[in-house]
């Protein structure tokens, strides 16, 4: 048989925008190329995000854009990922001009990654932050945040949240996601829908790419962002709504029997929101159906990620024309 031509294996991803930004130019999508010698695809150094648009009768927003990018920028620092010339905020412009381009029809999500590329002149094979050149490309995706109103069913890992030390948590480093797929797949493989990690010391980290709420006792808990976990910008948008609204977070240790006496279980991510977590490992979580504080919760981030005159308007950025206008910019 004759040897394919690699353009004929390159299919568009579900959803996925017709434009891409890819090294300093917008261009078609599935046109983009890497060298195999790619680092980050050998040794896993970039750092990725994940950021929603949330179209509404009023418009499209970006949620939180600018935090998203600073939290990419800082990652870049740790990689040594130097070569982005951009700072937060023109990131975000160009996010917004790859969105119009793509004028998806339902609320998009965007993922920008920034990696090592290839050695520079001079750099001896092998695994090297230094004398690396770099490169971040944006795709952005058109799919709905599918919210699982009537819950998830989690488990327990048997794979443990990779410690500080090792694997630094406040950054989506690209390689630390092969934790995160194993996790995935033996929950999945197991009929769950996803899993709750821990971390080296036994209390609850995150979930494959979420964080954790609990209601125990009446109050609301999750564990410290000073902990192995992401520090979800989700996560901080609930805790800000929540305490505005009068309502207590605690940040404290969790351990997995406070999950499994909880009255309530939730989920935070900027890809999923908040997903009530109905039962884990198997054991029903509260009465095992969507609690009154989890409902409440979701009630608030909706309001705050499609409302531009919300709670945090300053959290919105505009993309679509008809959107009401806000500065776009965040303290
Ligand atoms: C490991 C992990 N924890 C937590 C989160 C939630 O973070 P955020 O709310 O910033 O999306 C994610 C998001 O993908 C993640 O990958």
């Amino acid at each position: 048989m004759a040897p394919q031509d690699s353009a004929t294996l390159i299919r568009p991803a579900l959803g996925l925008g017709a434009w891409a930004y890819d090294r300093g130019e917008f261009v078609p999508a599935t046109a983009p190329r890497l060298p195999l010698s790619t680092q980050g695809l050998h040794y896993g150094t970039g750092a990725f995000e994940g950021i929603r648009a949330h179209r509404s009768d009023a418009g499209v927003f970006l949620f939180r854009a600018h935090d998203h990018y600073r939290r990419l920028l800082r990652a870049c620092r740790l990689l040594r990922i130097t070569g982005i010339r951009h700072d937060a905020g023109e990131l975000v412009d160009l996010t917004v001009e790859l969105l119009r381009r793509n004028a998806h029809d339902t609320d998009a999500y965007v993922r920008p990654v920034a990696y090592k590329l290839s050695l520079l002149p001079g750099t001896p094979p092998g695994v090297s932050l230094h004398g690396v050149s770099d490169a971040l490309s944006i795709t952005t995706f058109g799919f709905p945040q599918s919210r699982a109103a009537g819950g998830v069913r989690c488990v327990l890992s048997g794979w443990r949240r990779p410690a500080g030390d090792s694997l630094p948590a406040q950054a989506k480093i690209t390689g630390g996601y092969a934790t995160t797929a194993l996790a995935a797949d033996e929950a999945r493989a197991s009929g769950y829908d996803d899993a709750i990690l821990l971390d080296r010391s036994g209390n609850v980290a995150e979930a494959t790419t979420a964080n954790v709420f609990a209601v125990v006792g009446g109050t609301l808990v999750t564990p410290p962002d000073t902990g192995d976990l992401l520090p979800g910008i989700t996560r901080d948008t609930l805790i800000t709504l929540c305490r505005e609204a009068g309502t207590e977070v605690r940040e404290r240790v969790l351990r997995p029997a406070d999950l499994f006496t909880a009255d309530e279980v939730f989920l935070s991510s900027t890809g999923n929101g908040v997903v009530p977590v109905i039962s884990l490992s198997g054991r029903d979580v509260g009465t095992g159906a969507v609690g009154p504080v989890t409902t409440r919760v979701r009630e608030l981030y909706t309001e705050a990620v499609t409302s531009p005159g919300g709670a945090r308007p300053e959290w919105l950025t505009p993309v679509s024309s008809h959107a009401t206008p806000t500065t776009g910019k965040q303290g």
